[in-house]
C-alpha cells in the first residue's frame, strides 16, 4: 500500500521509535528491501535520490517500478516513495505528478529565507495533492567535511513558516562513510524537537555506532535515513562473489550475489529500530 510519510512518523514518535528510509538504486535493490521489510510487516521509506531517479530512468520509472513490485511481490505493508534532498520546487514538483507519496526539500545551501520561501511553496503544492514533505534546516554535508548543528531558533522559524510533517536538522552526523566517530548532539536534537513539535529526521545514519542511535532516538528521532551501509555491504558481497567466480557473467547473477548482503542489513537495522526506547 502506498501512503505518504506523515501519520507512520507521528506514531513513530509516540512511541518512540523510528522508522527507517532505505535508499534505493535499481529495480533489484528496491525488490530486496520490500521483500525484506514486508517479511518482517514493517513500514518502509523507500529514498530516491535525484541521481538515482536520472539512474532509474526518471520520475515516471521510479514510481512505476516501484508500483509494479509492490503489486507483483504483493507487498502489503506501508510504503512511501519519498524525494529525498529534492534541490528545487520544480524537482518536487516533478515527483509528486508523478507519484511520489513523500518529497524532501532541499535548500540548504541557499539563505535561510530562500529556503523557507521554497519548501513553503513545496508544502502547499505537496498537501493539497495529500504528499507529505520533509525540509532541512542548517547543512548535512558530506563525511569528507565538518559536521555542523542546526541552531534551534532557525529550526522553530523554519517549520513554523513552512509548515513541513517533518524536520531534517544538522545535528552532527554527515552522508557517507565516518572517518571519525560522529559526534551527535542529543541535547540538540531534545531541544528542536521540544519547541517545534514535528518528527525528527536524522540522515547519514550508516555507521553511527548503535548506542548512538538509540539515544538520538530517545530524544526524537522518528526516521533513521541510511545509505551508504547497503551500498557498502553489496558492493563487498559482489566483489568477493566475482572475484570466486571470475567465469560468471550473467547480470542477474552478479547483481543478485549482493541480495542477501542487503536483506541482512535491513533486517539488522528493523530489529533495532523497533526495540524503541527501552
Ligand atoms: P548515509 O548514506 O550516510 O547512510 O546517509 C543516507 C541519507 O541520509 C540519505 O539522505
Amino acid at each position: 500500500m502506498l501512503v505518504n510519510m506523515k501519520e507512520m512518523l507521528i506514531k513513530a514518535s509516540k512511541e518512540g521509535k523510528a522508522i527507517p528510509q532505505f535508499n534505493i538504486n535499481n529495480l533489484e535493490w528496491t525488490k530486496y528491501i520490500l521483500e525484506a521489510c514486508e517479511e518482517k510487516k514493517n513500514p518502509v521509506i523507500l529514498g530516491v535520490s535525484e541521481g538515482a531517479i536520472k539512474h532509474i530512468g526518471g520520475y515516471i520509472t521510479t514510481v512505476k517500478m516501484i508500483e509494479g513490485l509492490v503489486e507483483d511481490l504483493k507487498i502489503t505493508i506501508p510504503v512511501v516513495i519519498h524525494l529525498d534532498h529534492g534541490s528545487s520546487y520544480e524537482s518536487c514538483v516533478k515527483a509528486i505528478d508523478a507519484g511520489f507519496t513523500s518529497v524532501m526539500v532541499d535548500l540548504t545551501k541557499q539563505p535561510i529565507e530562500t529556503n523557507i520561501e521554497v519548501t513553503k511553496k513545496a508544502v502547499e503544492y505537496a498537501h493539497k495533492r495529500n504528499v507529505s514533505v520533509e525540509g532541512e534546516i542548517g547543512h548535512i554535508g558530506l563525511t569528507t567535511g565538518e559536521a555542523i548543528y542546526t541552531e534551534v531558533d532557525d529550526a522553530v522559524k523554519y517549520v513554523e513558516a513552512t509548515g513541513i510533517d517533518a524536520l531534517a536538522p544538522a545535528v552532527g552526523s554527515l552522508h557517507g562513510i565516518y572517518l571519525t566517530e560522529p559526534k551527535i548532539s542529543f541535547e540538540r536534537i531534545r531541544d528542536i524537537k521540544n519547541k517545534t513539535g514535528v518528527p525528527l529526521v536524522l540522515h547519514g545514519g550508516s555507521g553511527i555506532p548503535e548506542d548512538t542511535l538509540h539515544r538520538a532516538i530517545y530524544e526524537g528521532i522518528a526516521k533513521l535515513n541510511i545509505n551508504t551501509a547497503l551500498q557498502v555491504a553489496w558492493a563487498k558481497a559482489v566483489r568477493i562473489f566475482l572475484n570466486e567466480n571470475t567465469d560468471i557473467y550473467d547480470p542477474r547473477k552478479v547483481i543478485g550475489a549482493g541480495e542477501k548482503a542487503i536483506k541482512d542489513l535491513v533486517n539488522y537495522y528493523i530489529d533495532f529500530l523497533n526495540r524503541g526506547r527501552d
